[in-house]
């Protein structure tokens, strides 16, 4: 702690300095009579917190200060809300919605802007309430509402971290492939720097095969991966108060599990497979949903390449489903540090996670 300086006046200062160790010091003024070589031996790594402290020469003397943080997440905080996300899974069936959160904070990136945050994606504006409130984004608060608790116990992991950690849990929680992930997303700090309203996709637009390329190539998507990723709708359910798509209920939705209602793609709808893609291309079953942008991926011959095969085989999905999710929870992002927190799950290229 800064004894004769305050803390902040400290920290203001070695914030305004580079990313470098030695470049930030540099910039420390040291006391005039002594010739002191500054370096990397002076930051002391706590193991809890992962912020760094510094020696600094202030108003005649040296002291230790904690200097920010040195990266936007911190990842023994990132296991444990881990942690935290798969009990509030066992006890409300949220993974469908906490899919959706992720999806809806990264896919409104746009490759053709280069400037953060004004590319859109994965950033955490989802969190203020004027993106919340557009159309796409309906009952996407209720998900708000659930992971805040998690957010207020860890302050080190970031709102765009908490998003696709959770995301991801809950799809390898359902049953869905190990996802290779990475974490140290920066959030975004007012709601000004949320994207425009209509950068996510609509689900009965007059030519869904057309919509879905022009929305998802805008992400710097592929056919392929548009139609890997349409398939985490084999969770969830969709609600004609929210959406305005599906119906009330139906035999699958009217007991639960969570909030009773809506009218899901699959009939076991907390489980991640590749029922979705054998289900639409059926289409047999009234209770089951089918919208538009879900029957094109049979009807495009691009598209159908790629949704006959999922129906086929399930490895295929999930090898196809891991590396497009991955894809889509890193557009828009800045992380720091900027390679990103790597998190190789185990099984995953034979490593193993930290998240584990
Ligand atoms: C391809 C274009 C897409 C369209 C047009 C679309 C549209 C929709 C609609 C209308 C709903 C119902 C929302 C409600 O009424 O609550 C929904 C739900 C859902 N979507 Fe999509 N979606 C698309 C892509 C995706 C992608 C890429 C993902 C994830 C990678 C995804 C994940 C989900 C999940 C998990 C739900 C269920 C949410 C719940 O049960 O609360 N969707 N989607």
């Amino acid at each position: 702690m800064a004894s004769s300086l305050s803390s902040a006046a400290v920290s203001s200062r070695i914030f305004a300095a580079s990313s470098s160790a030695t470049a930030r010091l540099s910039l420390l003024r040291s006391p005039p009579s002594l010739s002191f070589s500054y370096s990397l031996k002076s930051f002391h790594f706590s193991a809890l917190q992962r912020r760094p402290s510094v020696i600094v020469w202030s108003s005649g003397r040296f002291s230790t200060v904690s200097t920010p943080r040195c990266a936007a997440s911190d990842p023994n905080q990132l296991k444990s809300a881990r942690e935290d996300i798969k009990e509030l899974l066992k006890s409300k069936f949220c993974h469908p919605i906490l899919v959706r959160l992720g999806w809806h904070d990264a896919g409104t990136y746009n490759k053709n802007i280069e400037a953060w945050p004004q590319r859109g994606g994965a950033n955490g504006s989802l969190r203020f309430e004027v993106e919340l409130k557009h159309a796409a984004n309906a009952g996407l608060v209720n998900a708000l509402n659930l992971i805040q608790p998690i957010k207020e116990k860890y302050s080190g992991v970031t709102y765009a971290d908490l998003f696709q950690l959770a995301s991801a849990t809950a799809i390898e929680e359902a049953g869905g492939p190990k996802l290779p992930m990475k974490y140290g997303r920066v959030d975004v700090s007012a709601p000004n720097e949320c994207p425009e309203e209509g950068r996510l996709p609509a689900a009965g637009p007059p030519s869904p095969a057309d919509h879905l390329r022009e929305v998802f190539y805008r992400m710097g998507l592929n056919d392929k991966e548009i139609v890997a990723l349409s398939g985490a709708h084999t969770l969830g359910r969709s609600r004609p108060e929210r959406s305005g798509w599906g119906k009330p209920e139906t035999k699958y939705t009217k007991d639960g599990p969570g909030a009773p209602g809506g009218q899901s793609w699959t009939v076991q709808w907390l489980k991640f497979d590749n029922s979705y893609f054998k289900d639409i291309k059926a289409k047999r079953d009234e209770d089951l949903l089918v919208l538009p942008t879900d029957a094109v991926l049979f009807e495009d011959p691009s598209f159908k390449v790629y949704a006959e095969k999922y129906a086929e085989d399930q490895e295929a999905f999930f090898k196809d489903y891991a590396e497009a999710h991955a894809k889509l929870s890193n557009l828009g992002a800045k992380f720091d540090p900027p390679e990103g927190i790597v998190t190789p799950c185990k099984g995953w290229r034979g490593k193993t996670s930290l998240l584990k």
